[in-house]
């Protein structure tokens, strides 16, 4: 057995690798630069080349080293992707669902959508009890929170963009599962409060199981190793039919779930009309429905365009109090209009146009709160009606990409599929299953989002690219639930209105408002008068946030340069070469 060394640069402390490595034998197929036994934390990265900002730093640098070989932003964030479904089960996935936003080297501007959807036999009071109570444990955990997964169609519709063979993409994720990496702190710490769920919701006991995990201890994933090897065998139809279609359908029969071979074979990943708009002269490329993410992130910033906000200062009562009230207007709407546009209509031209917004911002007042209970969602004429994670690359082509994915909760239902080893969503949470009544991030929602068989359930994933002079400026996205908009928003008003640095910008602590509750949330180091100043005025203060989400960040600096910078709040990595 050998010691590791502990590497904690001062950028992170609170996020430091600590462990003992079980095993010291390198991975025939992983590049000899990545050792999963024995590995630090980057926080940040200047590179010429590309780079790779992800949630782990084996993901990170099996993205480079897929760059390396001559892959393409895309290629790498499809390999990054996947071995964050083995090196971060918490979030990283192929039991879940994501979106990618992305800017080719030709200009090209994609969004792609393979988020989960809703079961063939799922149905709008699936939640209910009889007498209409509104059962949330179902809609969050185990078998029947589950919709149907998205995340291998999702990795195959992008690989259409990829250089690379897709069997060179998945490789070092099976090394990583089937000869196992060394676990962070946060990891032993993350799978030990996990323990209890883990019984409870697993119908055959996963690998995860354990009575005590210690940063260091080799996390070795068989099942997961061979489900990713039938998925390099026989592309779509190693996850969505054959042998682990089979181990799904029989986890859903012996867990009281009800995703059917039929919603496996049917799943299809969708490209759309990535959402864009501009603000100040950047053009903002974001994604559409059903993420609420893009038009939510569209509606802050044009509602503060006017505003000056740059002379108001960063942190000041003044900026943040204007920042509440857009949040607010902005998530007023998202609970009334917002939903999957295949099934239902959400007037997006009209909830983004200038004069609507204006409309929105008329009863706003400078020196005090307006109560959420004051501010419905606008009014549109003619109209009928945490844990999640990301990743941002960029090459040298200039090929952009910024990919949100998600379980929903951590570790999503907590449910593994009994023998291919992997994680299934609990994303049907993210449907309002009554009206009125909050999903886990305390958002609501009305028929919009109501339950619909094969319907995708709305989300606030905001995968982001900022263009300056149509180049790739920015690339960034953050988990979160519903403070991943207002998370990008801040991030881009601290970076384009308040000329911050970029770990500032991020590293800084967040502030977020949903309309609903009428509450703000502050994570901890927030300034204390301002927060004194805007209890004055009317604000009222939710319980206070260790921690508001992970944002990764490639910002290109004047020199053409990458410059990646990772979250502090985590394990989270920049790599670049
Ligand atoms: N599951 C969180 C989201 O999609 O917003």
């Amino acid at each position: 057995m050998k010691k590791n060394m502990i590497n904690i640069q001062p950028a992170i402390l609170y996020a430091a690798l600590l462990f003992t490595a079980c095993k010291t034998s390198r991975h025939s197929s992983l590049s000899s630069s990545v050792n999963p036994y024995q590995y630090s934390i980057q926080k940040k990265v200047v590179a010429e080349n590309g780079a790779v900002v992800s949630a782990h730093p084996l993901a990170s640098q099996v993205g480079v080293e897929i760059l390396k070989k001559g892959g393409n932003a895309i290629d790498a964030a499809i390999a990054t992707q996947l071995a964050l479904a083995v090196v971060y089960p918490n979030a990283g996935n192929i039991g879940g669902g994501g979106f990618m936003v992305a800017r080719l080297a030709n200009g090209e501007l994609l969004a792609l959508d393979y988020r989960e959807k809703a079961p063939g036999a799922a149905h709008r009071d699936m939640y209910l009890d009889p007498d209409g109570t509104p059962r949330t444990d179902k809609s969050r955990d185990g078998h029947l929170s589950a919709g149907v997964p998205g995340t291998v169609a999702g990795l195959f519709a992008a690989h259409r963009y990829g250089k690379l063979p897709f069997r060179e993409l998945i490789e070092p994720a099976i090394q990583l599962a089937e000869k196992g990496f060394a676990i962070t702190e946060n990891e032993a710490g993350a799978l030990n409060r996990l323990q209890d769920d883990l019984r409870k919701f697993n119908t055959i006991p996963p690998v995860f199981i354990k009575s005590q995990w210690k940063p260091g201890d080799t996390l070795i994933q068989k099942d997961l190793a061979r489900t990713l090897m039938r998925i390099r065998d026989n592309g779509l139809a190693g996850f969505y039919e054959g042998e682990t279609a089979r181990l799904i359908v029989e986890e859903m029969q012996r867990g009281g779930g009800i995703i059917t071979y039929e919603d496996l074979k049917n799943y299809k990943a969708v490209y759309r009309k990535p959402h864009v708009f501009t603000y100040k002269g950047y053009d903002i490329v974001s994604m559409p429905m059903p993420s609420s993410g893009g038009v939510l992130l569209n509606q802050m910033m044009k509602m503060i365009e006017d505003k000056n906000i740059a002379a108001m200062g960063f942190q000041t009562t003044q900026s943040v109090q204007l920042m509440i009230e857009v949040k607010r207007r902005a998530f007023a709407d998202r609970a009334k209009y917002m939903g999957d546009p295949d099934f239902y209509k959400v007037p997006v031209e009209q909830l983004c146009s200038p004069s609507y917004l204006k409309e929105r911002m008329r009863d706003y007042s400078p020196d005090k709160a307006t109560p959420s209970s004051e501010v419905k969602a606008g009014i549109i004429a003619g109209y009928e009606s945490e844990e999640t994670t990301h990743l941002s690359v960029i090459d040298k082509y200039g090929n952009a990409v910024a990919v949100t994915t998600t379980l929903n909760n951590s570790y999503g239902s907590r449910t593994v599929v009994g023998h291919a080893g992997f994680f299934l969503n609990d994303e049907m949470d993210d449907f309002s299953i009554k009206p009125g009544v909050p999903n886990m991030f305390g958002a609501v929602g009305g028929e919009a989002n109501a339950i619909q068989p094969g319907k995708r359930m709305l989300s606030s994933m905001t995968p982001t690219i900022v263009l300056k002079d149509k180049k790739p400026f920015l690339v960034l996205g953050t988990p979160g639930g519903t403070t991943i908009p207002t998370q990008i928003f801040q991030t881009l008003v601290n970076i384009l209105e308040f000329n911050m640095s970029t770990e500032d910008a991020v590293y800084k602590p967040k502030f977020h408002h949903q309309w609903l509750p009428d509450e703000v949330y502050l994570e901890r180091g927030f300034p204390e008068e301002v927060k004194k100043n805007l209890e004055k005025m009317g604000y009222r203060f939710g319980r206070e946030r260790f921690g508001i989400g992970r944002t990764e960040i490639i910002k290109v600096l004047a020199d053409g340069k990458f410059e990646a910078v990772a979250d502090i709040r985590g394990d989270d990595d920049a790599r670049g070469y």
